[in-house]
């Protein structure tokens, strides 16, 4: 015989189960989706493509599979799911990334000498982490899911970096190949007007920055805060090809006085002479795209420039980089829209003529470098643990980017949202907006 409170209690009790439920298969499917794409991704390879690794920045593809199924494995199905063997004892050491909580690892320079586990059983390893997270999905404890969801939409979104570098790490690999390799045929747009660029105003003012709120957040987003900015121009549209080859024609890389000391090392130290995948023939510029090598378009945006570069650049134009909080507050009223990986472009694209009234190009098409260093927000703690390694110990000798690129998912930008590479960095897809002091 239930009880008034009871009777009251229950049908409550189940409404909560069934929420849980509800929302354990919206993530669970979500986790398909994802993991899902990373896989489409790997379509286009065949196995030789996936083993190479062209730099040790780069890594393989085959790691990139099997890092990311290590990650759930670790993270989600050792804590989280009971008796959970783990399919090969050796993948702790091979595909741990950075985790010294966790355990020793593989040199990461050295990862493309694992030609074992072959490249089919990796992909028996990812299948054999998916059952067992469908398992966790279905069976985890309630206390579990709690504790552990949070874990889990950090490792769909690890993955979706993840998916990011596997296509900036497979167009550096087949750019070493003489027959420039196609990955995903896809046509360049023609050479257009470039839509003349225009500066957008900014108030000086403390305005605040940073990720608050229940949606998903890397821990380096925040903690939100106050920053005072002078008033300040931006550029409404990204530099273009064109552009940065007016540069190059008027001494850009043989004149010093456009170079931080560092950069100027790199460009003679390197021989950098044009960006990164940029080579001359005959007179004219060709780069290596992921649909293989194609002549110049003038009215793209230029990318594969590193930090140095686009700081040159800035100077030479008679301006500078953004800071990142500048760009943040210049973003503020913008969609989310852009040349994403969703389009399956795979290379930034010009301009639209005709729309001039917004700042354009902001998300999609080429990560911004900023002029801000990457370090802790005020206030900024790490998280406990393993997990804690993620962000935080990377503050140092780097810098912020901004926006997304042609190569990352549109579900996984958000304006806060900080990348980060060294300044000497090229082969993401970076590129360059600038800024100015406002009279
Ligand atoms: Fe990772």
């Amino acid at each position: 015989m239930k009880t008034a409170l009871q009777e009251i209690i229950t049908p409550l009790l189940s409404l909560k189960e069934l929420s849980s439920v509800a929302e354990r298969q919206r993530w669970a499917e979500r986790y398909r989706e994802i993991r899902a794409f990373s896989e489409e991704l790997c379509k286009p390879l065949h196995a030789e493509d996936c083993v190479i690794q062209s730099m040790p920045d780069a890594s393989p593809a085959k790691w990139h599979l099997a890092h990311t199924s290590w990650f759930f494995e670790t993270f989600i199905l050792r804590p989280g799911l009971a008796n959970y063997r783990e399919a090969d004892p050796h993948s702790s050491y091979l595909f741990n990334s950075y985790y010294n909580a966790v355990g020793p690892m593989h040199c990461r320079a050295r990862r493309g000498m694992i030609s074992r586990p072959t490249l089919e059983e990796t992909y028996r390893y990812r299948e054999q982490v998916d059952a067992a997270m469908t398992s966790f999905f279905e069976r985890a404890t309630e206390d579990r899911w709690r504790e552990l969801k949070p874990v889990v939409v950090l490792g769909l979104n690890h993955e979706q970096q993840h998916q990011e570098l596997f296509l900036t790490d497979i167009k550096h690999m087949l750019a070493q190949n003489p027959l420039c390799p196609v990955y995903a045929h896809a046509s360049g747009e023609e050479p257009s007007a470039v839509t003349p660029l225009r500066w957008f105003g900014f108030d000086e003012g403390i305005y605040s920055i940073g990720h608050e709120g229940e949606d998903f957040a890397f821990d380096n987003e925040g903690p939100r805060h106050r920053v005072f900015l002078d008033k300040f121009e931006l550029a409404s549209r990204l530099v273009t090809n064109g552009e940065y080859i007016e540069f190059m024609k008027d001494g850009g890389y043989e004149r010093p006085e456009f170079w931080l000391s560092l950069g100027w090392s790199m460009v003679h130290d390197q021989k950098w002479r044009a960006p990164l995948y940029w080579e001359q023939r005959d007179g004219d510029w060709f780069n290596f795209t992921l649909s293989g090598l194609r002549r110049v378009n003038p009215s793209e945006p230029v990318c594969h420039v590193s930090y140095f570069e686009a700081d040159a650049y800035a100077r030479w134009a008679g301006a500078r980089l953004p800071t990142e909080a500048e760009w943040e507050v210049a973003s503020a009223n913008l969609p989310l829209a852009g040349n994403f990986v969703e389009e399956k472009h795979f290379h930034p694209r010009p301009l639209i003529p005709g729309r001039s009234g917004e700042l354009a190009q902001m998300f999609g098409d080429v990560w911004e470098w900023t002029r801000s260093s990457y370090a802790p927000y005020p206030r900024y703690e790490p998280a406990e643990g393993a997990i804690g390694e993620y962000n935080g110990k990377f503050m140092c000798n780097q810098y912020v980017l901004r926006g997304g690129s042609c190569a990352t998912s549109q579900t996984h930008i958000r304006r806060t949202y900080r990348n980060f590479f060294a300044p000497d960095k090229r082969w993401q897809f970076m590129g360059i907006r600038l800024t100015k002091a406002a009279l």
